[in-house]
């Protein structure tokens, strides 16, 4: 399928997805995240597909925010509305995906850039990369959903110091304060993000997705992280998965999933 403003390509088992918009820095406008959303789940039912990596095109930017000419003008409905749409149609979907999505931060991943990282399972970043959640600059907060991930990333104290200063930080930074999993070069970035998505595919895909259920639900509010995590525990018994896994373990072969 061809898409506006986005890249896409499949190569072993990989999804890489490039949000195609050099001129604006890669800003997340409305074409995008709906094309984002419907990449995002037509990769979740497509058996090709056993991870993905979403990045930005050119040397500059991973996302520099959302589009702000888009909303400039917007009431305050108008605003509520979009930021509600758009936790529902992309940030939420991409944190709850049932296969792993990995950020390769580029460039610039700046308010709802840096917010779409933060929604990946895994983010890995280039030494040039510069991230910042500037909203207060523009008399807003972080809407798609960056008030919440950034403290459960960094905690409550570094999420304000980005928040309310609007400050950039580099990667260095990023990495020490836990926002960022790895550092690496540009030239380097997308082949580190695919050995870690190759090494992850080569693992149970079912408990992968019990997995990426039992973590996430420490974030869901009235859910008890626990409870899902004995939930999924049990669930993966069940699973031709764990047959394979341990069976391959006791016959000491290398085990092949299928995800079953
Ligand atoms: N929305 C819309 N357009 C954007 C954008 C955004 N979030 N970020 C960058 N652009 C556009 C710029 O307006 C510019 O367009 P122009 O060529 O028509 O003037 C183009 O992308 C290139 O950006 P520019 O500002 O010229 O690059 P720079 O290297 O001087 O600065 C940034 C880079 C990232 C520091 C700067 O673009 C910036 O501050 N962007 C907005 C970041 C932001 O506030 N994001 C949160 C949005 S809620």
């Amino acid at each position: 399928m061809n898409y506006a403003n986005l890249l896409t390509v499949v190569d072993n088992g990989i999804l890489t997805i490039t949000i195609n918009r050099p001129d604006r820095l890669n800003a997340l406008n409305k074409k995008t995240i709906e094309e984002l959303s419907i990449v995002l789940k037509n990769a979740e039912g497509d058996d090709e597909v056993k991870a993905i990596i979403i990045t930005g095109s050119g040397q500059k930017a991973f996302v520099a925010g959302a589009d702000i000419s888009e909303f400039a003008n917007y009431t305050a409905e108008q605003g509520k509305a979009l930021s509600a749409k758009g936790h529902v149609q992309l940030f939420d979907l991409v944190q709850n995906l049932a296969k792993p999505v990995i950020a390769a931060i580029n460039g610039f991943a700046l308010g709802g850039g840096l917010e779409l990282a933060m929604a990946c399972h895994i983010r890995i970043a280039s030494d040039n990369a510069k991230m910042g959640l500037p909203e207060v600059s523009l008399g807003v907060i972080p809407g798609y959903g960056g008030t919440q991930r950034l403290a459960q990333l960094v905690g409550k104290g570094k999420a304000f110091e980005m928040i309310m200063t609007a400050d950039m930080i580099t990667t260095e930074d990023a990495y020490k304060w836990g926002l960022i999993n790895h550092i690496t070069t540009q030239e380097n970035l997308l082949a580190k993000c695919t050995e870690m998505a190759t090494k992850i595919i080569s693992l149970s895909p079912s408990a992968i997705a019990s997995a990426i259920r039992a973590v996430n639900a420490n974030f869901q509010n009235g859910v008890n992280g626990f409870e899902v995590e004995i939930e999924e525990f049990g669930k993966c018994f069940a699973t031709q998965d764990f047959k394979e896994g341990t069976s391959a373990f006791l016959e000491k072969r290398k085990p092949g999933f299928t995800g079953k």
